[in-house]
């Protein structure tokens, strides 16, 4: 029988992955967890029977080489460092759209924070009613509920904070990531992750927020509907390995918290700065498309608020919403 989460073979599986690729004697494993050795020998046994590949050398103890890839509670929990994101987390094998029952678990008072998963979405959504390609066993989609002290004016700040945690994630899996204004994650020009933000607000007060984020992990070229070839690509293309999908889970909740946290400690200032230093989008000639017409220009900067200012003939364009193609960098 697997432990419950929490449990002391959680807590090795935890100290193990801490270490990330060191080795850490059997000795100060059961020093620090306050368990006998036999206690430690026999969880790493167990690990093993569960998927981990755990090595163990007589004179330096264990390393975790390789995590099952697998996105339940038992693989993401013990990874995650985080206070309040994923604490409360809901991992399905399949869902219709993680965002659809984020929804609804906020809509009956779920805590900030709780976290939806699922290994398949069978009408994942995009941007603009567009569907999210969201093949099994392959990528990540998840959803975050969040009860931000912000008014509702202030709430699309959170999809560029949201940005920077996805667009970090994908950069520490060694990746050179960019964003595209407002929130697409860009490698080498093609899209590997999205975001898409809800909420539920009344005129001074928002109720809850829930940002879904799709990351095209380890799906391969031909994983892609054909009008996607070419144009969105996975971090295993880019880096040329695959990427163990709850590490990657628990790194993105940890860097969205800690982004969320500047972000309501310090205000939106830092956030638009770091937007900023990892846009693809400023700089460039782009066409954006506001309400139905193209508009083309100089994309010149991000402004106070989170919109793109578009140089355009000879006047300075703020554009709140909108799809933008890269032309040229200037
Ligand atoms: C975009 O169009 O760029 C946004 C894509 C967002 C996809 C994610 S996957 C998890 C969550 N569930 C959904 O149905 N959509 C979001």
């Amino acid at each position: 029988m697997p432990e419950p989460v929490g449990g002391s073979e959680e807590l090795v599986l935890a100290f193990l992955a801490e270490a990330a690729d060191d080795f850490v004697s059997g000795e100060v494993i059961s020093g620090k967890l306050g368990l006998s050795r036999a206690a430690v020998w026999k969880h790493v046994r167990s690990l093993r029977s569960r998927g981990y590949r755990i090595d163990a050398l007589p004179a330096r103890g264990y390393r975790l080489a390789e995590i099952p890839d697998r996105l339940g509670s038992l693989e993401v929990k013990p990874l995650l460092n985080t206070h309040d994101l994923g604490q409360v987390l809901h991992c399905r094998e399949q869902l219709p759209s993680t965002s659809d029952l984020a929804k609804e678990i906020a809509e009956h008072g779920a805590a900030h924070g709780e976290v939806v998963i699922a290994d398949r979405q069978t009408a994942g959504r995009g941007r603009r009613g567009r569907a999210w390609s969201s093949p099994p066993g392959k990528n990540l989609y998840l959803s975050v509920v969040l009860r931000p002290q912000l008014p509702p004016q202030r709430a699309s700040e959170l999809t560029l904070v949201a940005s920077l945690a996805v667009c970090d994630a994908c950069r520490q899996a060694g990746v050179d990531a960019g964003i595209k204004w407002p929130n697409d994650v860009l490698v080498g020009g093609r899209k590997v992750a999205g975001i898409l933000t809800e909420l539920a607000a009344e005129p001074d007060e928002v109720h809850w927020v829930v940002i879904g984020i799709g990351v095209n992990l380890n799906a391969a070229e031909e994983d892609f509907p054909e009008e996607l070839r070419g144009v969105a690509a996975s971090l295993a293309i880019a880096r040329g390995q695959p990427v163990p999908r709850a590490l990657f889970a628990a790194a993105l909740l940890a860097l969205l918290e800690q982004w969320l946290d500047r972000h309501a400690e310090e205000g939106f200032g830092v956030v638009r700065e770091a937007w900023r230093e990892r846009s693809v989008t400023l700089g460039h000639d782009v066409r954006v498309d506001v309400d139905g017409v193209d508009v083309e220009g100089v994309a010149e900067d991000l402004d106070q608020t989170g919109a793109l200012l578009v140089r355009s003939g000879g006047s300075l364009m703020r554009v709140v919403a909108g799809d933008v193609v890269l032309l040229r960098p200037r």
